[in-house]
């Protein structure tokens, strides 16, 4: 098996930086518009068959040395009880929004092998099909970032209802938090013991805050869910996951970031990744970090820009390569497929 991955969550010794990408699978890629054509998201997402084949794709196509599983982080809002829609070019709608006693109270924490078994399905079926080729990534976001698309009810600007929730009725904010906090453990270690060979927890919207509220509001839960992941393995005497805490805007929170309990730290573009390093601690693994849209360039410049983030990445234990943030639909694919190249040649050791 291609374990390049996986040693290189660990600190483990590589032979060449490993690469995946975020939202490798999508619609950037016109073998994943072929299939989307036929069926919409949300049904693509509880097709175990469909979510393999398009999980495949990058694999394929771009050589990338891990896969993650097609999927969306929202898939647990409906479990817990919300409706959940995908409009085309509009993004996601939940409903109701959560904004008081009432409707936080509506909300279950389900038994994801009950309500979410597709996902369960998908990722047995996906370990049987890469049969070892590279390790399969599971994924939930994050509970603030959960939390963000429940109370707005979707995408949001300035996150008005869920500071309000947060400084108006806290008690209800952390008593909404417990509930989604659960579910997501109870989702992750369902994945982990349906195949997932390593978990991202997606915290795109921990940079709403301060470095203070963060804590307070959002890393407190992935601190919770974190711990109670590695000590459910410990006693189910399983061997631990590697858990990648990625955070948006990375750059103001990093001292907390620290704190999470992760065994790898997911970074944006907006920081020199050699400068996240000298604050997090040179005993730690990074994963990233170009700029997604710096896949507009030229090839050479981007080859430029990969040796300089390879460069950066020196002094950490350990370096998985990535996007800062998701790869966006219209990125020409021959240049991630350069990309991926890239990575591998000038890391070569
Ligand atoms: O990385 C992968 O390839 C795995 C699949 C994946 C998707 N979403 C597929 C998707 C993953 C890991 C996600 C995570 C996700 N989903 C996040 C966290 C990471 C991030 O990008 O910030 C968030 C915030 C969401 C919520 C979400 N899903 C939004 C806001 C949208 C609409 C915006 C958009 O990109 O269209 C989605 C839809 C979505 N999730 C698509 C895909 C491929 C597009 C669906 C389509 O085909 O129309």
């Amino acid at each position: 098996m291609n374990d390049t991955f996986l040693k290189a969550c660990r600190g483990e010794n590589v032979p060449y930086t490993p690469v995946w990408i975020m939202r490798q699978a999508g619609r950037y890629l016109k073998e994943y518009r072929a299939v989307r054509s036929n069926s919409n998201f949300l049904t693509m997402c509880k097709t175990p068959e469909l979510v393999a084949e398009v999980t495949l794709q990058p694999i394929d196509i771009l050589n990338v040395d891990a896969a993650i599983l097609f999927s969306d982080i929202l898939i647990p809002c409906e479990a817990m009880g919300q409706g959940l829609d995908f409009q085309e070019n509009k993004g996601p709608i939940l409903f109701p929004a959560i904004r008081d006693e009432e409707t936080v109270g509506k909300l279950s924490v389900p038994d994801p092998e009950d309500t979410m078994k597709f996902v369960m399905d998908s990722i047995r079926l996906l370990r049987k099909e890469l049969a070892d080729r590279v390790p399969l990534i599971g994924f939930a976001g994050a509970p603030l970032t959960t939390a963000t698309y429940m109370i707005e009810g979707g995408t949001s600007k300035n996150f008005l209802n869920t500071k309000r929730m947060i400084f108006e009725a806290p008690d209800l904010y952390h008593s909404f938090m417990n509930k989604v906090t659960s579910t997501i453990t109870e989702y992750l270690k369902a994945q982990i013991s349906a195949g997932a060979q390593a978990i991202q927890i997606f915290d795109t919207w921990g940079g709403i805050f301060s470095p203070q509220d963060f804590s307070e509001y959002a890393l407190s839960y992935v601190k919770k869910i974190i711990q109670d992941l590695k000590n459910w393995q410990e006693s189910e005497k399983l061997e631990q996951v590697p858990i990648i805490y990625f955070v948006g805007e990375t750059a103001g929170l990093l001292e907390e970031i620290k704190t999470s309990g992760a065994d790898v730290f997911g970074v944006d573009w907006r920081i020199n990744l050699d400068t996240a390093i000298s604050r997090l601690g040179s005993d730690v693994v990074v994963q990233g970090n170009l700029d997604p849209l710096s896949m507009f360039l030229p090839q050479n410049k981007i080859e430029e820009r990969v040796k300089d983030v390879l460069k950066r990445a020196v002094p950490a234990r350990g370096h998985i390569f990535n996007l800062g943030h998701g790869v966006v639909p219209e990125t020409p694919p021959e240049n991630v497929i350069a990309l991926v190249e890239m990575v591998h040649q000038n890391s070569k050791k």
